[in-house]
């Protein structure tokens, strides 16, 4: 709320509703007539968030959408400029504990993991079809996996005597395939990153996160904010170096006298950031361990 800042009477987009948590928090912050567009791809996220910000009325206006699509649905619903726009990425406490959605290793759902299961491939596809060679690189790629090949063979051997098409299924072969590791002083169980790496790719998560950045500092005013909570290091390097990129503004090679271009930075970082939370967060809510919080402004380019 610090990074963000928002006014009374100002225009705020979260685009990840999730729960409608920080969306409760930005309403007050903004009453009594400001007004606040939220974005969820998945629609018990809506119905969920719908119910909990019914007492502010018109003011919270919700789209079932990807948040990729937040230029259109800002401009249709009038939020074009924007004073303040919020990511807090990836997967929500109420989505991990639905045993029906495929997010959790604990549970035996149904491997689906899309945040939007209208649309898409469910993980379970992706199990059962990718080869050898594809299963690692994509468990390489977005899950930084160092037992990537051993896992991927130990799945197409595994899916031969009976599908993969359950969460703990899977959860049960990487734990066979690889051995535990330590983070700090909590054991982290070895399928986390392989669970990682399918729901970015089921999801085109980076594709999204790329996309709606590039929208978002199109959509906020001069002096107006984004905010995004990462949770791995994938999409908050993407979030470092797009905010690195849009303060330097030209990208002209060095050996270049003059700048030929024509980018001006359109971004400075919100001081005080980037932030992480502190150990007594930590202790309260184990689930934010992981989060980095990034926040620039946008400047009159
Ligand atoms: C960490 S939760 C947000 C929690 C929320 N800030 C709150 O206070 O309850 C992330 C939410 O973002 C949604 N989400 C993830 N990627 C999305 C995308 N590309 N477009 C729209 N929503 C997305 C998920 O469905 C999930 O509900």
């Amino acid at each position: 709320m610090q990074a963000l800042a928002p006014r009374p009477g100002s225009l705020q987009i979260d685009g990840t509703l999730g729960g409608g948590g920080h969306a409760a928090r930005i309403l007050e912050a903004i009453s009594p007539d400001g007004r606040l567009l939220g974005l969820d791809a998945d629609a018990h996220a809506i119905e969920r968030s719908a119910r909990r910000l019914a007492p502010y009325g018109d003011h919270a206006q919700l789209r079932h959408a990807n948040f990729s699509a937040v230029g259109a649905v800002a401009a249709e619903a009038g939020f074009d400029p924007a004073d303040g726009i919020l990511l807090d990425l990836g997967l929500s406490s109420d989505q991990l504990a639905d045993a029906t959605r495929g997010f959790s290793f604990r549970a035996d759902g149904p491997l689906d993991m899309r945040f939007d299961p209208t649309r898409g491939t469910p993980a379970s596809e992706l199990v059962a079809t990718l080869d050898e060679v594809e299963l690692a690189a994509l468990f390489r790629r977005f899950g930084e996996e160092p037992f990537a090949v051993r896992i991927a063979r130990a799945i197409v051997a595994e899916r031969r005597v009976e599908p993969i098409d359950t969460a703990r299924r899977l959860a049960q072969v990487v734990e066979r395939a690889a051995p535990g590791r330590v983070s700090g002083r909590r054991r982290v169980h070895p399928a986390t990153r392989v669970f990682q790496a399918l729901r970015i790719a089921v999801n085109s998560e980076l594709e999204a996160l790329e996309v709606a950045l590039t929208a978002a500092v199109g959509l906020l005013r001069p002096g107006g904010r984004i905010v995004v909570l990462t949770y791995h290091s994938l999409e908050d390097r993407i979030v470092k170096r797009f905010i690195a990129a849009e303060r330097r503004g030209c990208t002209c090679p060095p050996e270049l006298p003059i700048c030929v271009c024509g980018r001006r930075a359109r971004l400075r970082i919100v001081p005080g950031t980037p932030a992480t939370p502190t150990t007594d967060e930590i202790a309260a809510n184990p689930r934010a361990r992981s989060a980095r919080l990034r926040a620039a402004e946008r400047l009159a380019a």
